[in-house]
């Protein structure tokens, strides 16, 4: 593959002063990294949702750095065009500089991740600027920020009062001055968004943050329609590939039963 469109960060910066919308899509796996890149998405991340996609948990909190390098290196097989950014998981940053260094240190150096994510703002300045010293490019992520699932009591969307809106507006601004490369927005009034966006140097990528953001993210399994069960206001189903799985099973289930399968195109003889 030729490497000379490959995206860097400062493509996702660029795209915001040419207008281009910028799409991220998370993937966990080789196969599914393989498929976003051939459409053309320009992020790909290994988000900490993979706690609850893939692993099942019932919150992010219990990912570990090694589930997200296990699942990053299988990512990053897929010698993706997209930039690769890999989640910062809970407690992976929080409790010190060096912590927060060596952790994103192992997501580019394992893992094969270009950049990181950790979410918080202005708390988080000490840590932000001890990643950027090591010359890890570090993705922002503010409002309904999964690791605060407790702190927030459920996952509510964030800054819909004038104080918490510019709380918000302030703490943007705090990570575009920091030095982040980007800056993710989620579970955020679309106004309150607009304004952040406007406000800011570095591309907002929102979900469940409106139309204004420089661009979108969607958790793959959500835009693919995998749980019927899941399927909050934000998320729009491009498909309904967990029917149609359910479905190739059930049908795999019946054919063995009923001793269909194999049959004589699907044997050698
Ligand atoms: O973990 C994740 O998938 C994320 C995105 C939803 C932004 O953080």
């Amino acid at each position: 593959m030729s490497r000379s469109d490959k995206v860097t960060t400062r493509t996702i910066i660029d795209m915001k002063a040419r207008n281009d919308k910028i799409v991220m899509l998370t993937a966990y796996d080789y196969q599914t990294a393989l498929l976003e890149d051939r459409a053309g998405v320009e992020i790909i991340l290994v988000g900490d949702s993979l706690g609850m996609v893939v692993l099942g948990y019932e919150n992010t909190l219990p990912v570990t750095i090694e589930e997200m390098i296990h699942h990053l290196k299988a990512v990053a097989r897929a010698r993706p065009r997209a930039l690769l950014v890999g989640d910062l998981p809970f407690m992976s940053y929080q409790a010190s500089v060096e912590d927060a260094v060596r952790n994103a240190g192992r997501l580019l150096k394992e893992g094969g991740a270009e950049a990181v994510k950790l979410e918080g703002g202005r708390r988080m300045g000490k840590v932000i600027r001890g990643i950027l010293d090591a010359d890890i490019p570090v993705m922002g992520h503010l409002g309904l920020t999964p690791q605060s699932v407790h702190q927030f009591g459920g996952y509510r969307v964030q800054g819909k009062d004038p104080e918490s809106a510019d709380k918000l507006i302030e703490e943007a601004s705090f990570l575009d001055e920091a030095g982040c490369f980007s800056l993710v927005l989620e579970g955020i009034p679309q106004q309150l968004a607009e304004r952040i966006t406007k406000s800011v140097r570095i591309p907002t990528i929102g979900i469940g943050a409106g139309l204004a953001c420089d661009g979108q993210v969607l958790v793959v399994n959500d835009l693919l329609g995998v749980l019927e069960e899941f399927s909050p206001k934000f998320v729009k189903r491009y498909a309904e590939i967990g029917r149609e799985m359910t479905r190739a099973f059930s049908d795999f289930v019946q054919d063995v039963k009923n001793g269909k399968f194999p049959d004589g195109r699907h044997s050698y003889s």
